[in-house]
């Protein structure tokens, strides 16, 4: 599947002397190493939206190794329907045609305009999947059942609509992360069980998905929120910020605090959730400073300790599952929720 048909351009940060540094070099066709970076295992950003005076990228060409990852967790078959959720250039959909024939698979984007372009590129390509324009997280209802479900985007819960438009058996693989909080996430593959059930464990990734957008014209990123430090009271604390970012803890803090936003600076670490912040300091001794009504550190201590006490589990001993009243984050087996 040529992967230029469905990048006529895109940015890239390659170390030279980039036009926009924020954005990186524009690369077009006639740009010299164009073919070598589009035949490159390197996630090429294809749009970017301007959001709080900086470039937030909105859509992108996957890294080729991460799509395939992604792909062999899917675990097609011949004669499976797919629905994908982020058609972005239209390459995953290109590939998932080429496996399973375009009939069988549907891809939905949010953004009319990456939607329009990517169908020209996949009849380029000789193939003519299914494609719409809408908020991924309804699913498609229309191609509904599907066999397989396949997030190439990020989300932070796993949406109902899917475990009800996936049969029983079928397989969902989507980034399960939160925009706040971006290194505290994984990919999830749920298997679809009955009674509008899923669940399955969590797998190690390294790089993530961009965030799930709500509206086609912002990007999937929190609000930058506001800090109060008027009155604010402090300590030390055992727990550095640096140890809440290792990927096990940081899913369990997020699980524990699910409205976090992180910012991680060069001195300091800080988390928001609501009212309540807490700044600390990257250098020993740790001190803590932190306000509002919760005192939000003492929550990532206590999960430290939890998480210590666990066996320091990476990734891969957590799980989700899915119900039509709830969904939870698991360690181990479903019984043992993260959030307590
Ligand atoms: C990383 S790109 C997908 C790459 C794509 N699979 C490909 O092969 O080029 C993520 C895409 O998700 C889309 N997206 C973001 N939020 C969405 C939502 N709520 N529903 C559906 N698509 C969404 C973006 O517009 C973007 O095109």
């Amino acid at each position: 599947m040529p992967r230029h048909l469905f990048i006529p351009d895109f940015y890239l940060h390659t170390g030279m002397d980039a036009e926009d540094e924020r954005k990186g070099t524009h690369f077009t066709p006639e740009t010299p190493g164009y073919l070598d970076a589009v035949y490159s295992d390197q996630t090429l950003v294809t749009q970017f939206i301007e959001y709080n005076g900086w470039p937030w990228p909105t859509s992108s060409s996957t890294a080729p190794s991460l799509m395939l990852r992604m792909l062999q967790d899917l675990h097609v078959h011949d004669g499976m329907t797919v629905l994908e959720v982020g058609t972005g250039t239209g390459y995953n959909a290109g590939l998932l045609s080429q496996r399973l024939g375009a009939d069988r698979v549907t891809s939905i984007d949010i953004d009319p305009e990456l939607v329009a372009l990517a169908g020209p590129r996949l009849q380029e390509a000789g193939f003519h999947p299914t494609l719409a324009v809408g908020d991924g997280r309804n699913g498609f209802p229309e191609g509904a059942p599907f066999d397989r479900l396949i997030a190439t985007v990020a989300f932070d819960q796993i949406p109902l609509n899917w475990v009800q438009q996936v049969k029983p058996k079928g397989v969902i693989v989507c980034d399960l992360r939160h925009g706040g909080a971006p290194w505290s996430g994984a990919l999830a593959k749920l298997e679809v069980g009955g009674d509008q059930t899923a669940s399955g464990n969590l797998l190690a990734c390294p790089v993530g998905f961009m965030s799930a957008r709500t509206q086609v014209g912002t990007p999937g990123t929190s609000s930058a929120v506001s800090i109060d430090k008027t009155t604010c009271h402090g300590r030390e604390t055992r727990v550095g910020g640096s140890s809440a970012m290792s990927p096990g803890l940081a899913l369990s803090i997020w699980q524990r605090i699910p409205n976090l936003v992180v910012y991680p600076g060069e001195d300091t670490f800080t988390i928001v959730s609501g009212d309540s912040w807490a700044e600390v300091s990257l250098h020993e001794p740790t001190q803590v400073t932190y306000s509002g009504p919760e005192d939000l550190w003492a929550v990532v201590e206590e999960t430290h300790a939890w998480w210590r006490a666990s066996g320091q589990p990476e990734v891969q001993r957590y799980g989700i599952t899915v119900t039509p009243d709830r969904q939870w984050v698991w360690l181990d087996t479903p019984d043992r929720p993260v959030a307590v």
